[in-house]
């Protein structure tokens, strides 16, 4: 058997023919290792496309007509996969240990009415039984596997014929024609095409889970996301209950929509109309907390924002975000202290977006200014008052997209007011919620 050494750097996947102290890639230092790769073998594991028959066709003879899609019976995950599961797609989904990654997915296989095998190799079938007591759904459709080595896995799958397979995870696995140890770079490359080759020939989609490393990316490399059909991303703050279920990556369908689920003690539950879901109640004004009618997806979703300035007793002032990009906030401030005059560069300020879920939406600009004003003055906001609106480098207020819903959706939750740009096309007679138009961030002068 022939072998051949490769150094990959187990951070971003690259891939060289000596070992070096830093990736020039990623540039990590120390995460490039030698991995040994038998090679001859290696193509046993079935390449026979010279033998398969392939054929040129005109655009025009392929039938779309009816793309076949199997419902998961979980709406936040059909929504998210574009309509529920493509039979032979190959779906990762990506998160944080103890995210929920392995809840979920159990949590669907037991939910599908067809025969799902669920192969784990992270925990024993006792701790799987475990969990599956606690969602509280019997269904003897579903099997369990726990092996990790894929030339096992493959014999078994030629046995059980599952319709849906499910890996828990793509780091325990390990194939025979490699050499290094699972979880390396060419074992996951590698166990992973197998596993493609697999959904491919056979028809059967399949979940793999996936851990994330601390850059955020799933399991180190990016090869991965390119070789899947669709990448999921499970967040959340792991000690708030809710999670949002993200499509990094999707063949069959948009990146848009979200799924946001909350953990409980019998699992995961979908929420279906989560508008109101980050809002706590109070009903005094408090400075420096204002609500933002966001947007995840397709479904609108107050947020609260909460800033707190303070004067900075330290040098250098301090400037922290949770559920913000904190580049924004750079920003925002720089315009306020511009266009406005407040001296914040002696301040320390921190910005947090509650419920723990991060927001890319930029309407929450408009929110995020008010707080910081409102706390810096000791002003309070009222609790009536929602903000949508993103804010330019001159301190324009600029329009939002979808801005009939946000209105609609504050006004539907009672909200007394809502400030908006002057810029968004919208005829204020045809809502009862009163439409307060904002030119430029100095109109907020009046406000705070
Ligand atoms: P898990 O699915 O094991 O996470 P991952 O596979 O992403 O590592 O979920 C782990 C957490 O979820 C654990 O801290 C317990 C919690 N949990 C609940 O709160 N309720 C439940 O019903 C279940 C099954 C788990
Ligand atoms: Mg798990």
């Amino acid at each position: 058997m022939k072998t051949k050494t490769i150094y990959y750097c187990q951070n971003c996947g690259a891939q060289y023919s000596k070992w070096m102290g830093q990736c020039t890639v990623c540039k990590e230092w120390n995460t490039i290792t030698e991995e040994v790769i038998s090679k001859k073998d290696s193509k046993k594991s079935g390449n026979h496309a010279a033998h398969i028959k392939t054929k040129v066709r005109k655009l025009s003879e392929i039938d779309t007509a009816d793309e076949y899609r199997i419902t998961t019976n979980n709406g936040e995950l059909d929504n998210v996969l574009g309509g529920g599961i493509v039979p032979g797609s190959v779906i990762l989904l990506g998160g944080e240990p103890g995210i929920g990654k392995s809840t979920l997915m159990l949590q669907v296989a037991l939910q599908l009415p067809f025969n799902t095998l669920y192969i784990s190799g992270e925990e024993s079938p006792k701790q799987i039984r475990m969990r599956a007591e606690r969602i509280g759904i019997k269904n003897d459709n579903m099997k369990l596997l726990f092996e990790t080595n894929t030339q096992k896995i493959f014999h078994v799958l030629e046995q059980e014929k599952p319709d849906i397979l499910v890996i828990d995870s793509i780091q325990t696995l390990h194939t025979d024609y490699i050499e290094s140890s699972a979880g390396s770079i060419s074992q996951i490359r590698e166990t992973t095409s197998e596993i493609i080759q697999f959904a491919k020939k056979t028809n059967t989609p399949v979940f793999i889970i996936g851990h994330i490393n601390k850059e955020g990316q799933i399991a180190g490399p990016k090869v991965l996301e390119h070789m899947v059909d669709t990448v999921l991303q499970f967040e959340g703050d792991r000690n708030h209950l809710f999670r949002i279920l993200r499509a990094n990556k999707n063949r069959f369908g948009s990146t848009h929509e979200i799924g946001i689920y909350e953990m409980n003690n019998k699992g995961l539950t979908e929420i279906k109309n989560p508008s109101k879901l980050l809002l706590t109640t109070h009903d005094s004004e408090l400075s420096g907390t204002v609500i933002a009618v966001s947007m995840e997806g397709l479904r609108p979703l107050l947020v609260e924002v909460q800033a707190l300035v303070s004067t900075a007793v330290y040098g250098t002032p301090q400037r922290t975000t949770t559920g913000y990009d904190i580049k924004r906030l750079h920003m925002i401030l720089a315009v306020l202290e511009k266009r406005m005059g407040f001296k914040l560069s002696a301040k320390d300020v921190f910005l947090n977006i509650t419920g723990g879920i991060k927001i890319d939406d930029p309407a929450i600009d408009l929110a995020v200014a008010v707080a910081i004003l409102s706390s810096n003055n000791d002003e309070g906001i009222s609790p009536q008052w929602a903000f949508a609106g993103e804010i330019g480098l001159t301190g324009e207020v600029r329009p939002v997209n979808r801005i009939e819903q946000r209105i609609s959706e504050a006004e539907k939750l009672g909200f007394e007011r809502i400030f908006i740009s002057k810029h968004n096309k919208i005829n204020p007679k045809n809502y009862q919620i009163d439409i307060n138009l904002i030119n430029e961030i100095q109109d907020l002068k009046r406000l705070v």
